[in-house]
């Protein structure tokens, strides 16, 4: 019978003889999936494992620490955080088009990222275990939807860091591939990882960077950074996070609108609250919430974000409309 306990045993059993005396390394993402494959290789080889995280400076209030403090504390990990907030905002400056910021995102992800392994893979050569193994949040549905197949991951390298080799190739480990989310995150539970990792919504990878609807500035990002929270929190006060499956806090930051603050009149921003209730994030429908709950974030976000004198509420399933805003 299927148990937490007898998936982490074996899986951990796996691990062991799969990497042997070599390293390994785990990007992570302040996902749930990244987060517990690596809790379960660190559980299995311990300090033969290195996480990467990539601070790309679009993650939403306290997710970056979450992973450099609560993670680590939790896990005992081994983990490189490489700042390339700025590297991000430089390669993002002047930039609106959605499509355009995905693949500045993605691709400064991965040079960074791959110079971070490059270190990584320079340091086990030189200590005599080699970096063989990279390894990866991959589910059972992501299998499926790919056709199936494993094997290796090849990676291109921009930098050629210390002579190394421009295409390092990993042998995949990844210790999801029979389970499906809701068994990740019992997994995740029963390996100590707070609840704030494990019981994460989806939240994209580019991003803050594609829910500001305009050009990507600190000074925005901020901004936004401050809204979210507030609808985060009041939203997990009124109890529901299970019932929304994410709400994007978007910032329509090329929009202005007239509003009124004691005896003046303010020019400023909309957000826009995004609550969608789905099963698999394909089709969703907007969630029902309590009016009260959407007064208290308007009142709150228009109180305390500055430069936000309005909010409203986006009524659309999708389809037509997606989840996210671009
Ligand atoms: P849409 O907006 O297409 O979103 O209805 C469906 C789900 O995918 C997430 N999403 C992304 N995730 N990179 C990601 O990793 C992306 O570029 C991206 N765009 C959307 C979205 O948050 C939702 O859960």
């Amino acid at each position: 019978t299927w148990t937490t306990g007898s998936v982490i045993e074996e899986q951990v059993e796996a691990i062991r003889e799969q990497v042997g005396t070599k390293r390994a390394i785990c990007g992570l993402s302040g996902g749930v999936d990244s987060a517990v494959a690596a809790a379960l290789v660190q559980k299995a080889i311990g300090s033969q494992l290195t996480c990467v995280y990539v601070d790309h400076g679009l993650m939403r209030k306290g997710e970056t620490e979450q992973v450099e403090k609560d993670f680590v504390a939790a896990t005992g990990v081994q983990l490189k955080v490489v700042d390339a907030k700025k590297r991000f905002l430089d390669a993002l400056a002047g930039v609106s088009d959605p499509e355009e910021k995905r693949k500045i995102i993605g691709r400064e992800f991965i040079r960074v990222f791959e110079q971070a392994e490059a270190e990584i893979v320079a340091e086990g050569s030189a200590s005599g275990e080699p970096v063989e193994f990279l390894v990866q949040g991959t589910l059972y549905p992501d299998i499926v939807e790919s056709g199936g197949g494993t094997g290796t991951a090849n990676i291109k390298s921009h930098h050629n860091v210390g002579g190394l080799p421009e295409d390092l190739e990993f042998k995949l480990v990844e210790p999801l591939r029979q389970l499906f989310k809701d068994e990740v995150r019992m997994v995740g539970a029963e390996l100590g990882l707070p609840d704030e990792i494990v019981q994460r919504q989806p939240f994209p990878g580019p991003g803050l960077g594609i829910r500001i609807v305009g050009e990507v500035t600190q000074e925005r990002l901020d901004l936004l950074r401050d809204a979210d929270a507030i609808a985060r929190e009041e939203l997990t006060a009124a109890g529901l996070d299970r019932e929304i499956w994410q709400c994007p806090v978007v910032l329509l930051a090329d929009v202005r609108s007239v509003g009124v603050q004691g005896d003046g009149r303010t020019y400023g921003h909309p957000i826009v609250l995004r609550p969608v209730s789905s099963e698999d994030a394909m089709t969703a429908d907007w969630t029902r919430m309590p009016y009260e709950v959407l007064a208290r974030i308007s009142t709150r976000i228009t109180n305390e974000v500055r430069d936000v004198n309005r909010v409203v509420l986006d009524v659309t399933s999708k389809p037509p409309g997606t989840i996210e805003w671009e």
